[in-house]
Parts: structure tokens; sequence; C-alpha cells
């Protein structure tokens, strides 16, 4: 390994989704909501559902083949997995993501940021490559929050969707285009109860109510945080590097909810037509919505090599983070 280059450069881009296609009015069928709720309230129109033996695991292969087809390499040294809906509550997921991608023996393990994870992984991956533990680094993003929402709560089951997004990274130069950084991380404990799952896990394994093993959310609360630490931090990785908002070309941010891109893009003064949003056809897909907002910009060539790119995220936690890059010659496996 050479440490002398520093930074870690993206290489390869990766996206899978479920083939499912559930809309707003099969939602609406089930619950007491509309179609029409559902898109002005959040912009989404269609998300997909992974079928019931389809895993985070089986998705995590499918997007990692993909991001390794796009990078032109399998080769690999560590894989660096952001989920909250791992197959079990222990081992990690990793590991059984590495093997079914033919990569046994590798360092692999788990990121649990939530909605943030796949920036927290993106961050890790970057540390591992900068302190000269790894060269090349497989970094992905796979949730099937569906499972985790009650069938009869219309406050999350409208929201959530599955799917899977990678990237592969390689030790390179920082003034490389698809160089990431710098990053900005945080988080806010105290804030948990915002949106949790309050049992199944290993403090509370058994529950006497049984919506306490389905996702909770403030949806009000935590449209609020969401807004103003996604700008708040947005900002920081800016004044870090020197740029101003004007000199972003693609907003990449977690996508929750429309109004709340369109409200952070109105904080942070950026103009509408590069926030990028494909929220409509895969609603919240947790970790992995970012890669997978940044492939189907990449698809539809809104997002093009040299852009100037902006990514932040905000989750469960509460997490929260932002990096940057300039988006380089890359397109999804
Ligand atoms: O990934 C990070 C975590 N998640 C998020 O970032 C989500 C953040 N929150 C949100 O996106 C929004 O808060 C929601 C989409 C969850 C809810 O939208 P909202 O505009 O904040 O709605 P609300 O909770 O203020 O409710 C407004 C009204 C209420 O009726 P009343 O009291 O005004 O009569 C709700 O009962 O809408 C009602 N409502 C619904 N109506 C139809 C709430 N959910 C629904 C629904 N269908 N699904």
């Amino acid at each position: 390994m050479h440490k002398g280059h520093s930074a870690a450069v993206l290489t390869g881009l990766g996206a899978w989704l479920p083939p499912r296609v559930v809309g707003n009015d099969e939602i609406a069928q089930r619950l007491d909501t509309s179609d029409e709720w559902i898109r002005t309230r959040t912009g989404i129109r269609e998300r997909r559902i992974a079928d019931p033996d389809t895993s985070t695991v089986d998705m995590a292969v499918h997007a990692g083949g993909n991001a390794l087809r796009s990078a032109g390499s399998d080769v690999v040294d560590a894989l660096v997995l952001a989920t909250s809906t791992a197959d079990q509550l222990c081992p990690a997921s990793a590991p059984q993501v590495a093997s079914g991608l033919g990569l046994s023996g590798i360092a692999a393990f788990d990121v649990n940021a939530v909605c943030t994870g796949f920036v927290y992984a993106l961050a890790t991956g970057a540390g591992l490559i900068a302190g000269g533990i790894a060269d090349r680094v497989l970094v992905i993003g796979s949730d099937v929050f569906s499972r985790l929402c009650d069938p009869a709560d219309r406050g999350t089951m409208p929201i959530f969707g599955d799917g899977a997004g990678a990237v592969v990274l390689r030790r390179g130069l920082p003034d490389e285009p698809g160089a990431l950084g710098p990053f900005d991380l945080h988080s806010e404990g105290d804030r948990a109860e915002l949106l949790t799952v309050p049992a199944g896990g290993a403090k509370q394994r058994e529950a006497a109510d049984p919506h306490d093993y389905f996702v909770t959310m403030q949806g009000q609360a935590i449209f609020r945080h969401a807004c103003a630490r996604m700008a708040e931090s947005a900002r920081a990785v800016l004044e870090r590097t020197g740029l101003e908002i004007g000199d972003v070309d693609r907003f990449v941010a977690h996508q929750a909810n429309i109004r709340i891109l369109q409200a952070t893009a109105k904080q942070l003064g950026l103009p509408g037509d590069r926030v990028v949003a494909n929220i409509g056809r895969v609603g919240n897909t947790s970790a992995a919505s970012i890669p997978l907002a940044l492939a189907d910009a990449c698809e539809d060539r809104s997002l093009q090599p040299g852009h100037r790119v902006l990514l932040t995220a905000f989750g469960a936690g509460l997490t929260w983070g932002s990096t940057l890059l300039t988006w380089p010659d890359v397109k999804p496996g």
C-alpha cells in the first residue's frame, strides 16, 4: 500500500431495487390515506418493496456487484455496509455480503447511522484509505426499512421503501475528480426517541405491545431537525473548503420528503434546479438513498462529470453529516 496519497476517490457506482413497485393507490387501499395526500405532503408516487425472501444482504450483494462492475475491478480490501436493518441482530451482515460477492476474507463490518448511514460509511471507507489500512473499499447502503413499518401506521408505511446502492473507493489524489472530503459528521442521542424502534433489540428483546417492534416517528419534529441540521452541515463542509453555495452544481441529500429537500435548499439559497430528487419513484430508502439518487441522476444525465456535488443526510439517532466531491467519469454498473 502507498500511504503518500491520502484521498479516497469514488471509482464505481451501483444500485439495486426490488422489482415490486407499490404505488400510492395500493397503500391507500389498506390505510386511511390517499395518493393525493402522499404525493403533496411527501413527493412520493411509488416505492419498491422487497419480497419476503429478499433481505438486506441479498440487496447489498446485487448493488455491490453492480458497483464493482462499474469500477471495472472486483479487487477491494474492505467492505463497509451501512444498514439499520441487518439480517440478524448478531452477527453484522457485511461479512455475508462479502462472501456473497466472492470476497470472503476481506475486512467487512456494518455501520448503523440509519438514514445518515451512507455518509458515515463513506467517511469510514475514506478513513480506512487515509490510514493506510485499505487501498480499495466497497461502501454499500442497503435497507429493507419497509419491514420496520407497522402495516397499520399511515405515518410511516407510505414513506419508506427498500433498496440498495454502493460505491467503490480507491486510493488517489486529493485534487482528482471523485476525491471525497472534507466530512462533517454529528449525532445527538438525547433525541433518539423522535425516530425509534422501541423493542426487539438487545435491551428489550420482548415487548408487551406488538407495535413496539415497529418504527415510531414524530414526523414534524424530525422534519424540522432534518432541514436545520442538513443546512448547517452543508454550510460547514463548504466553509472548510472555502467554497460558496453557488459553487455547488448538484445537491444530493437524503431523500426523506420532497418538502425537506426544497426547504433545505431554500435555507441554503440553492436554486431548485440543482437539487437531485428521485424520492418520487423510490420513497425513503434509508441508507440506500444517496447512492440510489446518484445512480438515477447519472442515468437521466442530470449528473455529469465535473459537477461539484454536495452530499448531505439526516437520520435517526439523531445523526447527520455531509461531504463533497467533484463527479468523476463514472457510470452506474
Ligand atoms: O429519513 C429521515 C426520517 N424521516 C423523515 O425525515 C420524515 C420527516 N417527516 C415528514 O416527512 C412529515 O412530517 C410526514 C410526511 C411524516 C408527515 O407530514 P406532515 O406534513 O408533517 O403531516 P402532519 O403529521 O403534520 O399531519 C398533517 C395532517 C394531520 O391531520 P390534521 O390533524 O391536520 O387533521 C394528520 O393526521 O395530515 C394527517 N395525516 C395524514 N393524512 C392522510 C398524517 N399522515 C397522513 C397520511 N394520509 N398518510
